[in-house]
């Protein structure tokens, strides 16, 4: 790593992200003593949602969405891989990763509002609410973020770093500039 590229940071440690999944799986499995259907957005909520779904104690059934990458600013999205399940009548709860400006998840919201569930709630691993862009209502929490690029635990940067452990910040000019510019520092050789 080059001497002028700032440091990476840790800022959750797994231990911690141990901690955050456990009261949220505790919360969504007082919240639902029925069952409830998740619906992780692939590819980043997939970590968070394999913990989350081992910390519940209640029935939980799971399905995936993907989405198209928007440009920035426009949050115009579009469905690239579907779900299978018909959620009309169910209790569901969209999974995410993070949510930044509120885009993503206000789209994949309206998406599923429309096929007419009995209830839709979000559960969110990371919350950067000074970056939002539109107002989102976050049922489910698990750790505010200040306005830092992470990675780790699912989040990537061009596909690198997802498989860590913990959440670190990074320099998002560095990433931009060299997308491996952490790999050794994280990973070693
Ligand atoms: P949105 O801005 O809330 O629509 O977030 C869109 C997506 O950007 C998230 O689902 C993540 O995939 C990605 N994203 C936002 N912030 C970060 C970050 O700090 N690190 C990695 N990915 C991020
Ligand atoms: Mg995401």
């Amino acid at each position: 790593m080059p001497a002028e590229v700032p440091a990476v940071r840790e800022l959750i440690d797994h231990a911690e992200l141990r901690a955050g999944v456990a009261r949220l799986g505790a919360e969504l499995s007082a919240g639902y003593p029925g069952g409830v259907l998740l619906v992780a957005v692939l590819k980043g909520s997939v970590l968070f949602l394999a913990d989350l779904v081992r910390a519940m104690t209640v029935p939980v059934e799971v399905d995936f969405l993907a989405i198209s990458a928007y440009t920035p600013g426009t949050g115009r999205v579009r469905i690239v891989k579907d779900l299978q399940s018909d959620i009309c009548g169910r209790d569901v709860v969209l999974v995410e990763d993070i949510v930044d400006t509120g885009l993503t998840v206000t789209y994949v919201l309206g998406e599923l509002r429309r096929r007419e569930p009995r209830s839709v709630e979000v559960c969110a691993l990371l919350d950067k609410s000074v970056r939002r862009l539109v107002p989102v209502p976050l049922r489910f929490v698990g750790f505010a973020l200040e306005d830092d690029f992470v990675l780790g635990y699912g989040l990537d940067f061009a596909e690198r770093y997802r498989n860590l452990d913990r959440v670190v910040a990074g320099d998002l000019v560095a990433l931009r500039n060299d997308p491996d510019v952490y790999v050794e520092d994280l990973f070693g050789r």
